[in-house]
């Protein structure tokens, strides 16, 4: 999805997201809190942070950065943290994921909920992760990937026209992710939709965005 077509669709959506997608996909972002093993004084970034749902479950001892392309998310990210009065969170910034300002390995967890099929480029989103991400870092990703099942696959397809309307790849494949440069791990299935996928960079292998 283009950049444009991503913040126009998230500025509809950002005063009803908590109703729609709050509860229905809280068990991936718990899925990865539990995952995450962060250490204290860890830093964490989160890419796509949106309205910060997950924000409340990271651990008081971690600082966390949340990026996200629509500020009208952002805005409603930025009143959880006051609204819950959350120390841990450093930064809410208006940034594209796929091309971030933050310098090589300034991070010791990366994570990207329900993100990744929504950008125009996986490929240079998940080169921006691996390139912010410290060396022996990790990263966690929540995404929904196309069914094994060849009906459902099919829906998927064709509904894959509308994607800029969804706000989201409903055919995104799994291949894309790493090829080559990292380990991929499937950690846990939320559902048949879901999937929650650890990633971690091999030795020399740091992020570098294709053209
Ligand atoms: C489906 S929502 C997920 C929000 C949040 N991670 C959650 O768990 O609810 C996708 C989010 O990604 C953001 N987004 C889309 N394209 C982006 C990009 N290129 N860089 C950063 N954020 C982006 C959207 O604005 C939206 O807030």
């Amino acid at each position: 999805m283009r950049l444009e077509a991503a913040k126009s669709a998230y500025r509809r959506y950002a005063n009803v997201y908590d109703a729609l997608f709050g509860p229905v996909l809280q068990a991936g972002r718990k899925a990865v809190m539990q995952a995450l093993q962060v250490r204290r004084g860890d830093r964490v970034l989160e890419v796509g942070v949106g309205t910060g749902l997950s924000l409340p479950l990271y651990p008081p001892d971690v600082r966390v950065t949340g990026i996200d392309v629509s500020g009208e998310m952002l805005a409603k990210a930025r009143a959880r943290v006051q609204r819950e009065r959350l120390r841990n969170v450093d930064a809410l910034l208006e940034m594209d994921a796929q091309a971030m300002s933050f310098a090589d390995g300034s991070f010791d967890k990366v994570v990207a909920m329900y993100v990744i099929s929504v950008v125009a480029h996986p490929e240079r989103l998940l080169a921006e992760l691996r390139r912010v991400c410290r060396p022996g870092g990790e990263i966690f990703i929540v995404n929904h990937v196309r069914s094994d099942n060849r009906a459902i696959a099919a829906v998927e397809k064709a509904l894959a026209r509308f994607s800029d309307q969804l706000g989201f790849h409903p055919d995104f494949e799994l291949r894309q992710l790493a090829p080559g440069t990292a380990v991929l791990d499937e950690i846990s299935r939320i559902n048949f939709f879901w999937k929650v996928l650890r990633l971690r960079p091999l030795a020399g292998e740091t992020g570098t965005a294709p053209g």
